[in-house]
């Protein structure tokens, strides 16, 4: 018998107030073709002040437990993939956890910037099967908005905020083989060679401020494609399985561009592919989640599919998790 991580369910939550291209377009020089054109993304949602990224986090876990239909007080691990926690510290999952009216087991915050839920899933899945812990809450949340300089085009016009959540419960499955359900495998890598390509100009330890997101934006789409692809193919390598058997597709929504470079290179058909750039903007560590609930939602995503998920993200990091739902 093998452990596996089985997906008991999944929720998500956006904020209330969408900003449209033609909002931005009021403010900064800018144009809803050339945000279209080069990313498609149309609109994203942006927290209301004095809506942390603690509370959209605990809205989606709530929304993924009832979907899950259990007892919050069975989690005994969550896992939060998080760049913009409500403060340094304590971790935005103990703020979670407490809100959900757990006290016992281990919460603690993820940072991967955009390949967030992916390692945050990575190490949950680890943590179950190694029956450290029976049954997790993986979220990934994020308040990007309160990140971005909105006088840089370059930038704001790429992302927005959100949150999705996993319920991932340890089974023992079958055989050990692709048929079963749960995370078959997972492949987690990061190069901090392209660390100043994408990150954010402030810290407590190096200017004691919060700081605003910086990118190389060609820079970081002329490695995305290579990366993304390379960790895909080993999770095919890994357990047999491929474009072909594959049944949804779920990226890291960071762009339409390089989300569809990516499926073309690997012979992925785009009716596979899951897409909510163009509504959520890049939620960074939550568009994973965010896009999942989407599918799961509107019936795309059913129990025993094979779902491949990718992310790329600052660091670089980059990931890729092969799960049967
Ligand atoms: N509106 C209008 N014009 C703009 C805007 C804007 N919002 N932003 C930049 N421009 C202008 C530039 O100033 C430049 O003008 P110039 O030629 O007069 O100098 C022109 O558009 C072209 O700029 P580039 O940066 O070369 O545009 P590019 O085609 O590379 O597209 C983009 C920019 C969309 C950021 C692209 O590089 C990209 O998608 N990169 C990937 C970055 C990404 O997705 N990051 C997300 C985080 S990482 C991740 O999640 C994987």
């Amino acid at each position: 018998m093998t452990i596996r991580s089985v997906v008991l369910g999944c929720g998500s939550y956006l904020p209330q107030r969408v900003v449209t291209n033609a909002e931005l377009a009021s403010r900064i020089e800018t144009s809803d073709d050339w945000i279209v054109q080069r990313t498609g993304i149309r609109e994203r949602h942006v927290a209301a002040d004095g809506e942390f990224t603690s509370h959209l986090a605990i809205n989606a876990a709530r929304a993924a437990l009832a979907a899950a239909d259990i007892d919050p007080q069975s989690i005994d691990l969550i896992v939060l993939g998080t760049s913009t926690p409500d403060n340094t510290f304590p971790a935005t999952a103990v703020a979670v956890q407490h809100g959900l009216g757990i006290n016992h087991g281990a919460a603690f915050d993820l940072q991967a910037v955009c390949s967030g839920f992916v390692f945050a899933l990575a190490t949950a899945d680890n943590f179950l099967r190694s029956r450290s812990f029976k049954r997790a809450l993986v979220i990934g949340a994020e308040t990007f908005s309160r990140i971005l300089d909105w006088n840089d085009r370059t930038t704001c016009v790429l992302f927005g905020d959100g949150a999705g959540a996993l319920v991932l419960d340890a089974q023992e499955q079958g055989g050990g083989t692709a048929a079963d359900r749960g995370v078959l495998t997972t492949h987690l890598r990061s190069d901090g060679r392209h660390k100043s390509k994408l990150y954010v100009d402030g810290g407590p330890s190096s200017t004691q401020t919060v700081g605003h997101l910086r990118m190389e934006g060609r820079e970081v789409f002329k490695h995305a494609v290579g990366m993304i692809t390379d960790v895909i193919v080993d999770a095919f390598e890994a357990t047999g399985q491929s474009a072909e058997t594959i049944d949804w597709f779920v990226p890291h929504q960071a762009n339409k561009r390089i989300i569809d470079a990516s499926a073309h290179k690997l012979h992925i058909a785009p009716e596979k592919v899951v897409l909510t750039v163009d509504r959520h903007g890049n939620t960074s560590a939550a568009s994973i989640p965010l896009a999942l609930d989407v599918a799961v939602k509107d019936g795309r995503i059913k129990k025993g599919d094979l779902v491949l998920l990718e992310a790329m993200g600052g660091g670089f990091t980059w990931g890729s998790a092969l799960v049967r739902w």
